[in-house]
C-alpha cells in the first residue's frame, strides 16, 4: 500500500509519516498542495517549502518517499532537480488542482471536481519527456489517462510509472484491466516484447538544448497548422 500525504505544514509531515510507516506502507507520495495565495511569499519560498517538507519526512521514515509535484513553477526542471538532489525516490508529474468555477446565475463560487480528459496529459508528459534520464528520482505520470493508448505515450515520454484515478471513476475498477490488455495489444502490434523497450523512446535525447527542442516542437506545430486545410485556429 502506498500512503498518500496531504498537507502545507512542514512541522506537521513527520508524525503522519512515522504513523503511515508504523501502519505498514511500502512508501508514500507527498502531496504538497500548496499555491500561495499570498502575493508577498517569492518563488524560491514556495520551493523551498517543498524541500523542507521532503527533507523532514525523509528524516522521519526509511520509507521511499514521491512527491507530487505542482506544475505551476518558474523553472519546473530546477524544482524537480532540487527535490532530486534533497532524496526524493520519484517526483509525480503533476497534482491537479481543484480550480472552482462561477456560477454567473446565482452569482457564486461553486466547487468543482471535474474528472481530467487526455488532453491534459500533455504536459506532464513533456516535462517527463524532458526529465527522463536526467534525475535518479523515478517518473510517475499523473493526470490525462483515459484509454492505453494514453498510457503507451507516456511510456514512450520516459515514465516509469503511469497512475490514473478519473478513467477509473468513469469506468470502475475493471476498466485497470482493459487498460494493460490494451497496452499489451499494442505493444504486440508495434513488435516491442518489454515496456523497457518501450519507456523513453520519444524522451528529449540527453545531451541536445531542451529549450531548443521545446521551441522547435511549438514552431513546429504552428507550421503544421498553418499547412492545414483550416488554418492556424
Ligand atoms: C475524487 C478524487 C479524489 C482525489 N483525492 C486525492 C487525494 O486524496 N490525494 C491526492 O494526492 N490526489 C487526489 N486526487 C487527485 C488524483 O490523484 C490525480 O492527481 C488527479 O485526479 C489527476 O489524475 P487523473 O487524470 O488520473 O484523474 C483526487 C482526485 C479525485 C478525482
Amino acid at each position: 500500500m502506498i500512503a498518500s500525504l496531504n498537507g502545507v505544514t512542514p512541522g506537521g509531515w513527520t508524525g503522519y509519516a512515522r504513523a503511515i510507516e508504523d501502519a505498514g506502507a511500502v512508501a508514500i507520495e507527498l502531496n504538497v498542495y500548496y499555491l500561495p495565495g499570498d502575493p508577498d511569499v517569492s518563488g524560491r519560498e514556495v520551493e523551498q517549502r517543498h524541500v523542507e517538507i521532503l527533507q523532514r519526512v525523509k528524516g522521519a521514515v526509511t520509507l521511499p518517499v514521491a512527491v507530487k509535484l505542482s506544475p505551476y513553477f518558474s523553472s519546473t526542471g530546477e524544482m524537480a532537480r532540487q527535490l532530486d538532489a534533497a532524496g526524493a525516490d520519484a517526483l509525480v508529474l503533476f497534482n491537479r488542482f481543484l480550480q472552482p468555477d462561477v456560477d454567473s446565475e446565482s452569482l457564486s463560487v461553486v466547487p468543482n471536481l471535474g474528472l481530467s480528459s487526455p488532453a491534459e496529459a500533455r504536459l506532464p508528459r513533456t516535462w517527463i519527456a524532458l526529465l527522463y534520464g536526467r534525475l535518479h528520482a523515478a517518473l510517475a505520470a499523473s493526470t490525462g489517462v483515459e484509454g492505453p493508448d494514453d498510457l503507451a505515450k507516456y511510456l514512450l515520454a520516459g515514465a516509469d510509472v503511469v497512475m490514473t484515478t478519473s478513467s477509473l471513476l468513469r469506468h470502475g475498477p475493471k476498466h485497470a484491466a482493459a487498460l494493460l490488455d490494451g497496452l499489451s495489444a499494442w505493444m504486440e502490434r508495434k513488435g516491442f516484447d518489454t515496456v523497457g523497450e518501450v519507456r523513453g523512446k520519444l524522451a528529449v535525447p540527453l545531451g541536445s538544448d531542451a529549450t531548443a527542442h521545446e521551441r522547435a516542437g511549438y514552431v513546429s506545430a504552428l507550421r503544421a497548422a498553418n499547412a492545414s486545410e483550416y488554418g492556424p485556429w
